[in-house]
């Protein structure tokens, strides 16, 4: 059978950075895995958002059942960041982010503003947002134009 574009998938997780290294590298291999993500899911159809601060990494992916399923399983196998919790798996029939093969939120002064809003009630830490709270935001900032295709 084949999928129409209303049978989509959306995962939302959040995980941990596993080395430590200084914010220059870090926007360098935050390029490096945005480069490699638009190219991959502009192939599979797949779209979405990552943010990261302070160590966290947070993202949401949407596309075909079958193509997200694949993209998450490399993203689950990949060294660069390690405890990755499931914190929403959703079908929906639209997409959230169809412009974005990979949008990337990191700049310090929009997750100033984000954490601005609920950092007393997660201390600044994506790991301690739901899902929802993920998706929400990520979902916001692409409509105020605050997000990027690029780390650096
Ligand atoms: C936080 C994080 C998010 C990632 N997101 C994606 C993604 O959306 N799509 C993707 O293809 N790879 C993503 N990757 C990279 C994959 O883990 C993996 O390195 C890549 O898909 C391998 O692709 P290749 O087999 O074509 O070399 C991500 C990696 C990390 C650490």
């Amino acid at each position: 059978m084949t999928h129409t574009e209303e049978d989509l998938l959306r995962v939302v997780y959040f995980s941990y950075q596993t080395y430590d290294t200084d914010r220059e590298m870090m926007a360098w291999e935050i390029d490096k895995i945005l480069e490699k993500s638009q190219f991959n899911n502009g192939r599979f159809n797949v779209t979405g958002a990552l943010i990261f601060n302070s160590g966290v990494f947070g993202q949401v992916l949407e596309g075909p059942i079958d193509a997200v399923e694949e993209t998450f399983e490399r993203i689950q196998m990949d060294e660069r960041h390690d405890h990755i919790t499931v914190l929403d798996t959703s079908r929906i029939t639209e997409r959230s982010f169809p412009r974005w093969s990979m949008g990337f939120i990191g700049s310090d002064s929009v997750c100033a503003e984000l954490f601005g809003e609920i950092g007393s009630k997660t201390a600044f830490d994506i790991s301690r947002l739901s899902g929802q709270q993920i998706f929400e935001t990520l979902h916001a900032l692409t409509l105020k134009n605050e997000i990027s295709d690029r780390a650096a």
